[in-house]
């Protein structure tokens, strides 16, 4: 997902010196391009792929960059006939169209496929680092007028978030609605049936367990939405009662040490659906059915769901891996109630945390009656987050 930041570092290699090394080279049908590189492994790119990811402004709206043809324009039998590195260009000659089209090398080599592919299941994206409680005393955390005031350090704030998955920020305003000036910083709030924002202190009657003084299993929030919000802000507006902290755990080291301990038990988990459900208030029956470790296709590990609040009945898993399923259910949870695996920090008012919904499981400590706290918090969504931190990384490439 931080494809920016890969590709810079990509380019940040490919000098002057390596374009004048580099060579291009064809199968004898045209249907391969290699580039052979003074201190890299070759790159083989198909002529189908560089005639379809042509920057060519017949190919490419210059100002927008969208594609303006679609695949059935390529003709399907493209092959290259000729191939000349010149500068930090290749050109390339497509046939049948008889169409000539640059590439800058450091834009090919940013987008380079020709490379082994990870084979186990729940291999993570190169920016994320997976942590446990030896972060503690280390959460990402950055003054919120800081970052309201210098996009770079706006940048250096929000690629810890992608990296460890959550951040503090401290200095806020005191006042109800501020946490809508961190959502500020890198998107738009989700509104949900809690509303834009919702409140987390002591109620007489309360809705849903997050609004009394119970301690709160660490859990993703929302299960039951599909899609599930993507991002979470907590605020912190009054913080008098004693006890209260704040705790994360990371999802995904949990998952990862589930895999490492119990193979068996990490792949049914990522192989079966679980079930989530809310119906706390009228006219509200939120269900969802997705598996608690979510696997891409190419088992990256892409997402956590944890909740015992709303965790509906499993009927998704055949019988015969029924208790196979839940005791790999209850590793996953051993593992996640182990502190060895939390980090816990307090939040003072003016001072808020943002999560990634869908990898950081986060719980409080149970807090007495006496005294007040007051959060507020609200969801945003992870694609936002990512935008403004690549555009930000950009920017400061360019
Ligand atoms: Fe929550």
């Amino acid at each position: 997902m931080l494809y920016l930041s890969q590709s810079t570092s990509h380019c940040q290699k490919f000098l002057l010196f390596e374009a004048a090394m580099t060579q291009a080279s064809l199968s004898a049908d045209g249907r391969v391009l290699t580039l052979s590189f003074p201190d890299q492994m070759p790159a083989r790119f198909h002529a189908v792929w560089l005639r379809d990811n042509a920057w060519d402004a017949q190919t490419r709206a210059p100002g927008n960059g969208q594609r303006l043809i679609t695949l059935r324009d390529i003709p399907a039998d493209t092959r290259i006939e000729s191939a000349a590195v010149s500068g930090d260009a290749v050109i390339l000659t497509f046939s049948p169209e008889n169409k000539v089209i640059s590439y800058e090398l450091k834009v090919l080599l940013a987008q380079r496929y020709d490379h082994a592919m990870p084979k186990e299941p729940g291999w993570t994206a190169p920016h994320v680092q997976i942590w446990d409680s030896g972060l503690m005393g280390h959460v990402p955390v950055a003054r919120l007028p800081d970052l309201q005031a210098d996009g770079g350090t706006k940048r250096a704030w929000l690629a810890q978030v992608a990296r460890y998955g959550f951040g503090k920020l401290s200095a806020g305003p005191v006042r109800d609605g501020a946490l809508f000036e961190v959502v500020d910083l890198f998107g738009y709030v989700r509104e949900t049936n809690y509303g834009r924002k919702f409140e987390v202190r002591t109620e007489v009657n309360p809705t849903n367990l997050a609004y009394t003084g119970l301690g709160l299993q660490a859990h993703t929030d929302n299960p039951y939405r599909d899609p599930v919000p993507t991002v979470q802000v907590l605020y912190c507006l009054e913080s008098s009662a004693a006890g209260g902290e704040n705790m994360v755990v990371d999802g995904f080291a949990a998952a990862l040490r589930l895999r490492d301990e119990s193979p068996e038990g990490f792949a049914i988990l990522t192989k079966y659906c679980a079930q989530f459900e809310y119906a706390g208030e009228a006219g509200v029956r939120l269900t969802a059915r997705r598996p608690m470790i979510e696997l891409a296709p190419d088992g990256e590990l892409i997402a956590i769901r944890f909740n015992n609040r709303s965790a509906a009945a499993i009927t998704d898993v055949p019988f015969e891996d029924m208790e196979a399923y839940y005791a790999a259910y209850r590793h996953l949870a051993e593992i996640i109630d182990d502190p060895a695996m939390e980090v816990t920090f307090r939040l003072d008012p003016g001072e808020s945390f943002v999560v990634d919904n869908t990898r950081i499981l986060h719980a409080r400590k149970g807090y007495s009656g006496a005294g007040t706290r007051w959060l507020q918090g609200c969801y945003a969504d992870k694609d936002g987050l990512y935008s403004t931190l690549n555009a930000l990384v950009r920017e400061a490439a360019e």
